[in-house]
């Protein structure tokens, strides 16, 4: 069954991704995000790589319950993926009550618009940062959860909120997907991660610093119990990443009514790389060694992660399909073309942008057509 999907936060990093994928699935999409983390421009360049128009834009809050309702209802909204929120681990130590505030009052606010206008399926962005320092390696969805900070306690409490919130309503279904290490970029390069100020994780990091924006990788320990000493994380390709929610999406639109109300899914590959195996093979992507030197352990760190994908394969019939290599070689893709923005700027058609509905809504949605440039005015 083909849906009409909201995405909050789709103007993300793996929100327009996914965004992608849904287009390319003939889903129609209302992408609604304020933009704290994003920029227009990576909006304008969706239609292009979906090669449909069918996505429509709100520039808003998703904490303005109203606001969401009115989008709900308006566009018949039949699932929400709820991305929208913030995810920087130290940001949430320094400044816990900000996590607190945004990110449960966000969900908090999706959930009761769905509930007030009788939407009834959601798709939530957890993540692994839920299971801590876990024994269980590869790691379930039965495993205890444990955090370690505000950010990973507000991912916990959303999926407890949504938990009491299912079991209130008949027929309300929702999947919260605990993802672990996304990286990579859309093959065309249009689209992929930008994080403002100096990268926290290690792709980003290690991107900055083939391009020369950044001296050299630092490398948090070499004294852990791994095959090299260095950290090891389940890397996943954005894009299959965001196949995935749409695997889900399309598993809560088509399931019968005797579903489980709430389940939490893995989305991983189920392979660990280390930091060392990841430099290795990023210095390959780009044809060079990146400079990189051995510093102290990262507080906070655990040694390893990695997914047991088996739930979500059993569940919704996806698996990942892109290895490392694929990810080092679209991450620097996207890297390289951010370099040289002006490129860009000249890959995209000039601006065309209708707007589908009220003009004298401040929220109105505006359709982006494949050329559009800046969607809002
Ligand atoms: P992102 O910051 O790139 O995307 C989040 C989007 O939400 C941005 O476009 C931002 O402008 C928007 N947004 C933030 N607050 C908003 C609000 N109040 N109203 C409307 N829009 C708002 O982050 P991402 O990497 O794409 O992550 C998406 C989700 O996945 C987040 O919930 C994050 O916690 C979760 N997650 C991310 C990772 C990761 O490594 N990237 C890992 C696990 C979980
Ligand atoms: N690392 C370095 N140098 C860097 C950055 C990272 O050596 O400059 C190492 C880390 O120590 C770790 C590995 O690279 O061993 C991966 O680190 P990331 O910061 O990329 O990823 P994390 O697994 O630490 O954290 C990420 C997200 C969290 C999320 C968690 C679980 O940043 O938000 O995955 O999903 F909670």
């Amino acid at each position: 069954m083909k849906g009409r999907i909201l995405t909050t936060g789709g103007a993300g990093y793996i929100g327009s991704h996914t965004t992608v994928e849904l287009l390319k699935a003939g889903h129609s999409v209302v992408i609604l995000d304020n933009f704290e983390n994003s920029d227009r421009d990576r909006v304008a360049r969706i239609p292009l790589i979906a090669g449909t128009a069918d996505v429509r834009l709100v520039e808003g809050d998703v904490r303005d319950a109203q606001l969401m309702a009115d989008v709900l209802k308006r566009h018949k909204i039949d699932a929400v993926i709820h991305f929208a929120g913030k995810k920087a681990v130290a940001e949430s130590v320094a400044n816990p009550l900000l996590y607190y505030h945004d990110n449960i009052t966000g969900a908090v606010s999706v959930l009761s618009a769905m509930r007030e206008v009788g939407c009834k399926n959601l798709i939530f962005s957890s993540s692994a940062t839920v299971y801590g320092d876990t024994e269980m390696l590869p790691t379930r969805e039965t495993a205890a959860t444990s955090v370690s900070s505000p950010y990973g306690r507000t991912k916990l409490m959303i999926e407890e909120i949504i938990d009491d919130t299912a079991a209130s309503l008949a027929t309300f279904r929702a999947i919260s997907l605990r993802y672990f290490n996304p990286v990579g970029a859309h093959a065309s390069g249009f689209i992929g991660e930008c994080p403002r100020g100096v990268p926290n994780n290690l792709f980003p990091y290690i991107a900055q610093a083939a391009a020369g924006i950044r001296d050299y990788v630092q490398i948090h320990g070499s004294d852990y119990e791994t095959s090299d000493g260095t950290g090891s994380r389940d890397y996943i390709h954005v894009v299959d990443l965001a196949r995935g929610h749409v695997a889900a999406v399309e598993h809560l639109l088509s399931s019968s009514a005797d579903y489980a109300p709430h389940r939490k899914v893995n989305l991983g590959t189920g392979q660990g790389h280390t930091v060392l195996q990841v430099l290795h093979a990023f210095s390959k992507a780009c044809g060079f060694q990146i400079p990189y030197q051995i510093g102290p352990r990262r507080l906070g760190d655990v040694p390893a992660s990695l997914a047991d994908p088996s739930l979500s394969l059993a569940l919704f019939g996806w698996k990942p399909e892109l290895d490392l290599e694929e990810m080092c070689r679209d991450h620097w893709n996207f890297q390289k073309r951010e370099r040289d923005k002006s490129n860009i700027g000249m890959r995209i058609p000039p601006v065309t942008h209708k707007a589908t509905s009220d003009h004298t809504d401040p929220h109105r949605a505006h359709q982006l057509t494949s050329g559009s440039r800046n969607v809002l005015n």
